[in-house]
């Protein structure tokens, strides 16, 4: 168990940091976010939460919610009606990429770029007939924040601002690997990214990643295989083009959003959230990716 010392000592390390890196402005309300945050959270396989800095202030999760899409997914379908339709390979491109969607004939990458966390929600959305209820549940479930909510403000102001999005989902719908309206999963897609979570909830609702497939409760959410897998996707494709640089810095499976959060996990052990706004150039946290990488060295692990 890392003490609460070496998490204030993380955060006091990376804090020089702010001021280095740009707030996403491509979602225009994510633009007005204070950059000056800086957060850390562990969550270890007893239950127990510690944090450090701004850990308890809610943010918008984005792509970090396409850990929980995949293992709804993964509940609601047989892999193989999964891996048919999404690949398992890093991209080596941007996460809202178009061109590999082209000239890989509409079969994304992975499930975390955005073209494969499209095909998920499209998945998801064959499947049930409230999606955004229902992920919103599993969230609060999962975190065990029954306060938990989507920002709409957030979510509206992606959809005004949806023509790459859109345009990923209906070139997958021209090569037959999107069956659903577009506009409908978008809402639901954006639905999940706009909603908001602090390091402490997001570190205990990653904690089935740490601990084969246990929740917070002790249920089995997802098997014990199916957990390790989802592991290996988040170490080669969580952090999109950054994820070899993370791999090197920080050692841990990770997924990252452009609200500036960062989980990772240390299977077998806990569960690890950081939050700060401003963004490097693959769109990732950089002084939450620096939180990470002095976490890491300063307690001594890594999985590699
Ligand atoms: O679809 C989008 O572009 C955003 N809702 C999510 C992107 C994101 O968080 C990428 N992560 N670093």
């Amino acid at each position: 168990m890392p003490e609460q010392a070496l998490l204030e000592q993380v955060v006091d390390k990376v804090r020089p940091l702010l001021g280095q890196g740009k707030v996403a402005d491509y979602i225009p309300a994510l633009a007005s976010v204070d950059p000056n945050k800086i957060g850390i959270a562990v969550t270890t396989i007893d239950g127990t939460t510690i944090g450090a800095g701004d850990y308890l202030e809610p943010f918008s999760i984005q792509s970090i919610s396409k850990v929980f899409s995949l293992t709804m997914a993964l509940t609601l379908y047989e892999e193989n009606e999964i891996w048919s339709r999404v690949g398992k390979e890093p991209s080596g491109q941007s996460f809202n990429s178009l061109v590999q969607v082209e000239l890989e004939r509409g079969l994304p990458r992975n499930p975390f770029i955005n073209a494969g966390a499209l095909v998920i929600s499209d998945l998801i959305q064959s499947r049930l007939g409230a999606p955004k209820h229902r992920m919103l549940e599993s969230i609060r479930h999962l975190s065990g924040n029954q306060k938990l909510i989507s920002d709409k403000v957030v979510a509206n102001s992606e959809y005004e601002h949806s023509a790459r999005n859109a345009a990923i989902a209906y070139l997958m719908k021209s090569f037959g690997n999107f069956n659903n309206d577009v506009d409908t999963v978008l809402r639901s897609y954006f639905h999940s990214c706009a909603i908001r979570m602090s390091c402490a909830d997001l570190s205990k609702a990653m904690l089935y990643l740490a601990n084969r497939g246990k929740n917070l409760t002790g249920k089995q959410l997802i098997s014990p295989v199916q957990t390790r897998q989802m592991n290996a996707l988040l170490a080669t494709s969580g952090l999109y083009d950054g994820a070899g640089e993370f791999a090197y810095r920080v050692g841990m499976p990770g997924k990252s959003g452009v609200g500036g959060g960062i989980i990772a996990v240390i299977p077998g052990d806990m569960s690890v959230c950081v939050w700060s706004p401003e963004l490097d150039l693959n769109g990732n946290s950089l002084a939450g990716t620096a939180a990470l990488e002095e976490f890491c060295q300063r307690l001594g692990r890594s999985i590699f």
